[in-house]
């Protein structure tokens, strides 16, 4: 049974001195970011990432994020940061960026999944932020967290969605912390900082464009390397229950999601009409799950075209569209 006193809605201070400690004490709480909800525990106890992966129902080989209060804990995670990734932090941390470096001391084995990179990440969000900064006054170093759902699942953009997700997973002492709906609504962007120049391993809304700026460096092609794990690189991923067909006419009683200006047949159930494609994102996911929540067979979803976060919005919607569900 779901306790209610586990959700902590209106964060204050002290609420988030609390689930500082718990983290601290081994339990788990999850907390908004500005992309999506995420599962936290100390990244420096084995045991409460452990808990992560049975929570998540994850394979333990696929590494986790950590998450920090600033770019100067940086060092205790990350070795052989090149300019580019301190010029690349410097202009979006805090934000919906994610930098794979060589594992500093901290970085164990069973939070890179066996691998010698680290991701790291500064969230923008005032609750996640709140949250880095009572851990780290209890002596915390970084909060490992994957995204709040099961395995292969829609990443949960609100409280309701995470606790849909896992409620029934978490244990007496995990809390969960309620900030309203994500910002941005997808993951964020992944970049491999171990290399000359930076390589996208998950587009974000940080895009190639932006970090090209930034950086004067040709940015990589989003091709994994076969020896780095990203699980949101699996062919299906992101995936709700309803099957998700792309760029075709919807049909009677199928669900629709396409920008405001395309229109739909009679008795389509419209479950989302953006206005511009970060709105998009941001709705994305909540769609998703409505459709599931209506218990629709088929969700039809006309992708956004051109570049920046539509690039994102595609590979996302790419796997959620895969057949082989995970
Ligand atoms: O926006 C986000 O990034 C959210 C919020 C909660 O911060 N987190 C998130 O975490 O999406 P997760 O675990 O659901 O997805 C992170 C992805 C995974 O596909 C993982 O394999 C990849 O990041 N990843 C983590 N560490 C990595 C590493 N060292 N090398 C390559 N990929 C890594
Ligand atoms: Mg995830």
């Amino acid at each position: 049974m779901v306790l209610v006193s586990r959700i902590i809605s209106n964060c204050s201070f002290v609420d988030l001195e609390n689930a500082a400690n718990s983290l601290k004490s081994g339990s788990l709480v999850t907390f908004p970011t500005e992309t999506v909800y995420g599962l936290g525990a100390d990244a420096c106890n084995a045991d409460a990432i452990a808990r992560i992966y049975s929570v998540k129902g994850r394979p333990t080989n696929h590494p986790l994020i950590v998450h920090l209060a600033s770019i100067d804990a940086l060092g205790d995670w990350a070795k052989d940061v090149p300019a580019y990734a301190i010029s690349l932090a410097r202009t979006f941390w805090p934000g919906p960026m994610t930098l794979v470096f060589n594992r500093g001391v901290l970085a164990g084995d069973f939070l890179t999944g066996g691998q010698d990179s680290v991701g790291v990440r500064v969230p923008n969000h005032p609750i996640a932020l709140g949250l880095l900064e009572a851990f780290a006054k209890v002596g915390g170093k970084g909060i490992a967290a994957p995204s709040a759902n099961r395995f292969g699942n829609v990443s949960p953009t609100s409280m309701h969605a995470v606790n849909e997700e896992l409620g029934k997973y978490l244990a007496e002492g995990d809390q969960m912390l309620d900030g309203g709906e994500c910002d941005v609504g997808i993951e964020s962007t992944i970049i491999d900082c171990s290399g000359d120049l930076p390589k996208i391993l998950r587009p974000g809304s940080i895009s190639v464009q932006m970090i090209q700026d930034n950086t004067k460096l040709i940015v990589g092609s989003t091709v994994d390397s076969p020896a780095i794990r990203v699980s949101g690189s699996l062919a299906s991923h992101y995936a709700p229950e309803a099957t998700v067909l792309l760029d075709q006419p919807p049909i009677k009683g199928q669900g629709f999601i396409a920008m405001a200006d395309i229109a739909a047949g009679e008795g389509v159930v419209r479950l989302a009409s953006p206005k511009s494609h970060e709105e998009f994102a941001r709705v994305l996911y909540s769609a998703l799950r409505n459709a599931d929540e209506r218990g629709l067979e088929t969700v039809v979803v006309a992708q956004p075209k051109g570049d920046g976060i539509a690039v994102a919005i595609r590979d996302r919607l790419r796997r959620a569209s895969s057949v082989n569900h995970i």
